[in-house]
């Protein structure tokens, strides 16, 4: 998907740019919409990179701010010295089992961090004269309506919230802000959910690059409880062309469920990408890497089951995924291999802290 309007180009800022989903969305957008100005906000916690952001720092239109989204002055000045007309709003602390160990940070910027952004949005497009071409798209997750069972039907937008970990909760306290601001004061926000993403850039903390990272370590590969539990995974490029759809053809007020239909088992998917591991890398120190699958402690409050029903975005915008889970997974383990000089800085001592703190030893 790519180049869905035709109409003038567009400032666009985008919070957590440097972070996994948003580099990759900054890449989509500016391959796509090349006179298109980019702002990237980012505070660059441990999660942001600029690396991310390859070559475009020193390119025309595009800039990097350092910076936090709950400084209001600070939001205040780019917005308008900007003239900003989009806001991706991507930043946030994103990791469940950092949430159980602290949840502080999480709450600070994913609930009064997104507050502050809306607000000083709000007063800025009220000074504008409240432009019908605005648009604030507000990135979330399908962990705002809790667990599934087994048998249960998929998420839909109208799915009651019922988030579970402290990560959640606070994802689902800035969706509601996200959505009073549309219905209290018509602030053209939109709202998508989103389930499990992977791909190039993703954090060696979360699941696949995990274990990916610890295949090639010849390190034990810790599975959460008995495994069982359930993930629709998209790959992170079809989420970039679904937020682009959105943006471009999405409605205010309204909210999209993202998912890629690919509902796969933890134990399933860890032992895929040790599978294709064994093909694709070279000198694997332990092979079969299966061999390292080890059933650890189970996440405290850990969601059974996610699945997204996409319809809606489907039927109205036109979206729908393109990879398939092996695919996906096939081109995200090549990105590993050809890039061990981005993931081994991140291996660094506040890792190994966090990692002995979920894992002990
Ligand atoms: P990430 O942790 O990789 O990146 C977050 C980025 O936000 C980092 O660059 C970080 O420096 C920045 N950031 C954090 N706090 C900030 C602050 N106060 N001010 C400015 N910048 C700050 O996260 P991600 O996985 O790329 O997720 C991006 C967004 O997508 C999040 O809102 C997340 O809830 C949502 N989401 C993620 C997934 C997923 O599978 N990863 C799925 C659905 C939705
Ligand atoms: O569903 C969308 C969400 O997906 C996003 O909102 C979050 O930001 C993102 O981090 C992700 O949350 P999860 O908790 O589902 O992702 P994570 O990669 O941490 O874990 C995926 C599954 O794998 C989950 O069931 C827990 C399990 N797991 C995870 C790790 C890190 C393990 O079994 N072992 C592990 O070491």
């Amino acid at each position: 998907m790519s180049n869905l309007s035709t109409k003038q180009s567009q400032n666009i800022l985008i919070t957590g740019g440097a972070g996994f989903i948003g580099s990759n969305f900054v890449h989509h957008w500016c391959n796509n919409y090349s006179s298109d100005r980019v702002i990237v906000l980012d505070a660059l916690t441990y999660a942001g990179n600029r690396q991310n952001l390859g070559n475009l720092e020193g390119q025309e239109n595009f800039k990097f701010v350092e910076g936090n989204i709950g400084d209001r002055p600070l939001i205040d000045k780019l917005l308008k010295a900007e003239n900003i007309d989009t806001v991706a709003h991507f930043a946030a602390e994103s990791h469940v089992d950092r949430s159980i160990l602290g949840p502080d940070a999480f709450i600070q910027t994913n609930v009064i961090g997104t507050f502050t952004l809306l607000e000083s949005f709000r007063h800025y497009w009220h000074d504008q004269g409240k432009p019908e071409n605005y648009r604030f798209l507000h990135v979330s997750t399908d962990e705002v309506y809790g667990s599934l069972e087994p048998d249960d039907p998929a998420f839909t937008e109208t799915t009651p919230y019922a988030p579970n970990s402290p990560y959640s909760a606070s994802k689902a306290g800035s969706d509601h802000l996200a959505r009073a601001y549309y219905h209290t004061y018509n602030v053209p926000t939109i709202i998508t959910n989103c389930s499990n993403n992977y791909g190039p850039y993703h954090f060696p903390e979360k699941l696949i690059p995990l274990m990916c990272i610890n295949i090639l370590l010849g390190k034990p590969l810790p599975v959460y409880g008995d495994g069982q539990n359930i993930r629709d995974w998209l790959y992170v490029g079809d989420h970039c062309s679904a937020l682009e759809t959105v943006i471009k053809r999405g409605k205010p007020g309204e909210t999209y469920n993202i998912g890629g239909n690919n509902e796969v088992k933890n134990i399933d998917l860890v032992t895929m990408l040790c599978d294709l591991m064994d093909e694709l890398a070279p000198n694997l120190p332990i092979k079969p890497a299966k061999q390292l699958i080890t059933f650890v402690k189970d996440r405290p409050g850990h969601d059974r089951r996610y699945a997204i029903d996409a319809t809606k975005i489907k039927t109205e915008l036109g979206w729908t995924p393109q990879e398939t889970v092996e695919g996906g997974l096939r081109k995200t383990i090549q990105w590993y291999l050809d890039n061990q000089d981005w993931w081994q800085p991140l291996l660094s001592q506040e890792y190994q802290e966090y990692y002995q703190k979920v894992y002990g030893n």
